[in-house]
This record gives structure tokens, C-alpha cells and sequence, in this order.
């Protein structure tokens, strides 16, 4: 099948057109998989500018995806997939937990996503991850399979990433699956890290998950003005192409634990399925197969959309033969 004789479906909005809303709307642009991308910032045109300079590349990449910018929600129109970049960004010396009120104030005011797209499905990116994830869902009203915050992708890949550098092996055949907090509790159990446990001596395994656990900072440090944006805003659209692409792999996201695990009323990360109608926890102890959690490709079939894909679906990404997910329930929270 050629990129043309795809069908292109639905609407993908990214709100916050700073440099981490920038790269997922770029990746969710060139996954050619969704009718409309659309950027929402409210500062003046910018986001008009980026749409306009993303336009210009789809002769480049190969897609047809139309790519708007706009200052409002409602402007925007109704969406399959929410992204949620607004807020500020960590400088040097700060913590997360010191964005708390700002970006509890900037991820409260987009509460209207649930007015203006009542269907759609959310990630989350604004941090401190955990709260701003909890905060959008409480605002939303949204029932919590419908929002997931995106850190333990982006932490797995960190993890992965550096221990390829640190000789376990290509990227791509490493698994590793991070849970936890996004922050100094993040973990990464290593039964979930097979061949990087199997190429790595344990010291070595401890100073990269180490390592991997602060590479944010280590990002805003070495940048002196913002965080990081290539691994956020890349994880975010790979996020939403799971859920576009409705198969059964598992990723680590930040989900709404229902009694699992003991947790209740929590935003955390654990391992979830991420189908096209939001999450459900997975029960599985291995990984993902290797390579597909790994990269920003362009899921076989079109977008979905959500609005196909109604609430009283039963699947939940959850398909016969699989092991057992938690079924997130449906309805009001
Ligand atoms: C980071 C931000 C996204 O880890 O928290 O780079």
C-alpha cells in the first residue's frame, strides 16, 4: 500500500506550541495517518507559523495531512487526540514539583478540551507529570481511561538509549519498561530489561538507570534555557499513534490505577495498553515485543477516531488470547 492509498481520518490537537508541542505535531504530521493536525497556542500567530512551516514539509515527508494553527480551543474544532504541552518549562536548578501551581493554573484553563472535544482521548505532557495528568483528568471530568500522562515511555527510551551507548547492544533490541513517578522515584525493574540486564554488568545496569532517571535535568542543564523536546514531544505522538493504531502492545504510560497494585485516586506509571478508546492497565510482566514501542512509525491502518470508536466498546484493546488488562470502567469517573 502506497502512503497515498492510506485513508487519513480524524483530528489530532496539540495545545502548546512551545518546542515540545512543536516535535509531536511534526511527528503526528508525518505519520500521515490523521486528516487534520492542529497546533493551539495563545500566543499571537505562532502557532499559525509553525502549521505554516510544517505545511511546507509534507512535500518532503510524504504526507498529506493537512497542519492548522490556531489561538483557540474552540477554534481548533472537536478532536480525536488531545496532546497537552502547555505550561512552562523547567529551567536550571528547578525541580518539577516547582512547576506545580503554574501549570496546575495553565492545565486547569484547558479544561474546555472536554467542552470542545467531548470524545477525545489525552496525553498529557505538562509536568510535574504526575499532578498535571491527575489535574487535566479531575477538570475534564473525563472517565480516566480517556487521559494518560506520557513520562515512562520517554524514561524506557532514556533508559534504552543509554545503555546502547554504554555497549548493550543496538537500541532497537533492547527492552526496558519504566514505572513509577516521573521524577527520582521512577523505576525501572530489570526483569523488564532482559538483554540489557543479560550485556551489562549490574553496576553498570544501576549508573544508567541512574542516569537515565535524571536525564531530564541533565537536558535542562546542558540547554540553559528549557527542557528537553526531541524525547517529550516524540514519546507524546508515539503515544497517540498507539491508541491510532489499536494493537495490543504494551507501553509504559501514566494511567489511573483502580485498586491495582493498591494504588487508588493516583496518577502513576504503570504498564498499559493504549487502544483506541484510551488505556487499560496491563497485568503482563515482560515487555512489549521488541523494536515496536521503540519508534515514531506510521501505524499500518488510518486513524480511527474516536468518535467511531464509541465509549461502550468493549475491547479496550484488549483482544482474545491476551493475558488478563484491568478493564478501565466507562461512564463518568
Ligand atoms: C523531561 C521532561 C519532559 O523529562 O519532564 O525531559
Amino acid at each position: 500500500m502506497t502512503v497515498s492509498d492510506r485513508r487519513r481520518a480524524g483530528r489530532a490537537v496539540v495545545v502548546g506550541a512551545g518546542h515540545v508541542g512543536m516535535i509531536a505535531a511534526m511527528r503526528l504530521a508525518e505519520a500521515n495517518v490523521f486528516a487534520e493536525v492542529v497546533l493551539v497556542d495563545v500566543a499571537g500567530s505562532r502557532a499559525e507559523g509553525i502549521a505554516l512551516d510544517l505545511t511546507h514539509t509534507g512535500a518532503l515527508t510524504g504526507s498529506g495531512t493537512a497542519v492548522r494553527g490556531v489561538t483557540t480551543l474552540a477554534d481548533a474544532g472537536p478532536a480525536d487526540y488531545v496532546v497537552v504541552t502547555a505550561g512552562k518549562a523547567r529551567t536550571p536548578g528547578m525541580s518539577r514539583t516547582d512547576l506545580v501551581s503554574t501549570n496546575a493554573a495553565i492545565v486547569g484553563s484547558a479544561s474546555d478540551i472536554a467542552a470542545h472535544s467531548p470524545d477525545a482521548m489525552v496525553v498529557v505532557v505538562s509536568n510535574p507529570l504526575d499532578e498535571m495528568t491527575y489535574q487535566l483528568w479531575r477538570v475534564s471530568g473525563f472517565p480516566a481511561h480517556r487521559v494518560v500522562g506520557m513520562a515512562g515511555l520517554l524514561d524506557s527510551a532514556r533508559f534504552r538509549a543509554l545503555a546502547s551507548v554504554g555497549g548493550a547492544g543496538d537500541v532497537t533490541g533492547l527492552d526496558a519498561l519504566a514505572l513509577g513517578s516521573h521524577g527520582a522515584e521512577m523505576v525501572i525493574p530489570l526483569s523488564h530489561a532482559p538483554q540489557v540486564m543479560s550485556a551489562l554488568p549490574s553496576e553498570d545496569v544501576a549508573a544508567i538507570e541512574d542516569r537515565a532517571r535524571n536525564s531530564g535535568g541533565e537536558v535542562v542543564g546542558l540547554l540553559g534555557d528549557g527542557s528537553a523536546f526531541f524525547g517529550p514531544g516524540t514519546a507524546a505522538a508515539r503515544m497517540v499513534l498507539a491508541m491510532v493504531a489499536d494493537s495490543d502492545e504494551v507501553i509504559s504510560a501514566t494511567v489511573r490505577p483502580d485498586g491495582e497494585y493498591g494504588l487508588r485516586d493516583v496518577y502513576v506509571g504503570l504498564p498499559a495498553v493504549l487502544g483506541a478508546t484510551g488505556s487499560a492497565r496491563s497485568s503482563r510482566s515482560t515487555s512489549h515485543p521488541t523494536n515496536s514501542g521503540n519508534c515514531v512509525t506510521p501505524p499500518p491502518a488510518s486513524a480511527s477516531g474516536s468518535r467511531s470508536c464509541p465509549e461502550t466498546r468493549s475491547g479496550q484493546g484488549v483482544r482474545a488470547g491476551r493475558p488478563p488488562v484491568a478493564r478501565p470502567r466507562r461512564g463518568g469517573r
